[in-house]
């Protein structure tokens, strides 16, 4: 980071979080898999059980029996880490539905090669159903109808930093001085961040500090070319624009996470912690929109995998698997994931 501050001038805060998560050597995400989990920094609701998994399996099949059943589909998921949701979610599938199962050709999208390794290995026993892709690029020429979706992976994309100074937004930058790195504040000369800064409107107090992505189509994009119709579904923490742009949220969303311990300052050991902000989902929405993609309103996590497992409940009456409610009850209590997380379903049309 050094070296490139010096030959480059400042990196512009969605570089700087670029490179310290996944830049291929050093980055957060680049360094195997140990990040989610007890052992790691933080908890996911994939780490909470197999739940997590078999639920959004019941999700995924609700789409293909509505789509016709149709015999070839295909499942994409982005952010995969390890490989287990995936393991669960075809666990589930074969268990629950053979026809399903055979006609399902299950991706995972993943940039980083030192996860495609971890997870071939936990898919192995879906060699036959599974396939792990760079980019998706491939999947051109052989369009499918089907899924893209990713838990908690949009508030791992890089983000730009706003401050609020004398009635407009400067953009927050990383520069090198005084034998570390250094916050600064710089003219934003990005157009299409200086748009998406105005379209936040007036109101907020000087020193007022948020994030802002503006790239959402460019991760969409490719996933929307590589299905034919279907459903996009996307699990994280966020707000739609007026609540995450409040006026009373003068410190933004911006959190580093080590060892189970929130922190907020990302210059501080970089390439070491997670760093991570909060969805928009109003700038997901839209940019979806862009591609064809209509979206269903917010739900939170709770109430939509309570009403996913309304059977499951049922058929458990008399018998009860104290385990797995454990995991249910982690999952959808207000008070656990089931208010911290939001479900965003964007439809399209099959061409
Ligand atoms: C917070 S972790 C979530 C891991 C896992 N989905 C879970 O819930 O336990 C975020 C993951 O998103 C991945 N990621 C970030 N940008 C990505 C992209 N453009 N394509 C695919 N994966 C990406 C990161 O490498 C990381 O594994």
């Amino acid at each position: 980071m050094r070296a490139r501050i010096a030959s480059e001038g400042p990196l512009r805060f969605a570089d700087f979080m670029a490179m310290a998560l996944y830049d291929p050597d050093l980055g957060y995400y680049a360094r195997g898999t140990r990040q989610v989990g007890g052992a790691g920094d933080f908890f996911t609701s994939v780490s909470v059980g197999p739940l997590f998994g078999k639920l959004l399996a019941q999700r995924f099949l609700a789409y293909w029996r509505g789509a016709g059943m149709p015999p070839r589909w295909r499942i994409i998921e982005c952010g995969a880490h390890d490989g287990s949701l995936a393991a669960d979610v075809l666990g589930e599938l074969r268990e629950r539905d053979a026809a399903a199962f055979g006609a399902l050709e299950y991706v995972i999208a993943e940039p980083l090669p030192v996860l495609r390794g971890d997870q071939s290995e936990k898919l192995r026993e879906f060699a036959g159903q599974s396939r792990i892709l760079p980019e998706l690029a491939t999947l051109a020429g052989d369009l499918l109808p089907g899924i893209a979706f990713g838990n908690e992976v949009l508030d791992a994309l890089p983000c730009h930093l706003l401050v609020r100074r004398g009635g407009r937004w400067l953009e927050r930058a990383v520069g090198w001085g005084h034998g570390g790195l250094q916050w600064l504040e710089m003219e934003i000369t990005d157009p299409a961040l200086a748009s998406a800064a105005v379209g936040l409107g007036e109101g907020f107090a000087d020193g007022y500090r948020t994030e802002i992505r503006t790239r959402y189509s460019d991760f969409l994009m490719p996933l929307s070319h590589a299905l034919r119709g279907g459903l996009m579904l996307w699990v994280d923490y966020g707000f739609e624009r007026a609540e995450y742009y409040h006026p009373a949220r003068g410190e933004g969303t911006l959190r580093t996470f080590s060892h189970h311990r929130a922190g907020d300052d990302p210059l501080e050991d970089p390439g070491g912690r997670d760093i991570t902000a909060h969805v928009d989902f109003t700038a997901v929405v839209e940019a979806a929109r862009t591609l064809g993609w209509q979206a269903k309103p917010l739900r939170s996590q709770g109430v939509w995998l309570t009403e996913l497992a309304r059977d499951w409940l049922l058929a458990m009456e008399g018998r009860p698997q104290p385990a797995l409610l454990r995991q249910f009850q982690t999952l959808t209590h207000p008070a656990q994931l089931g208010a911290r997380f939001q479900i965003l379903e964007l439809m399209r049309q099959e061409a």
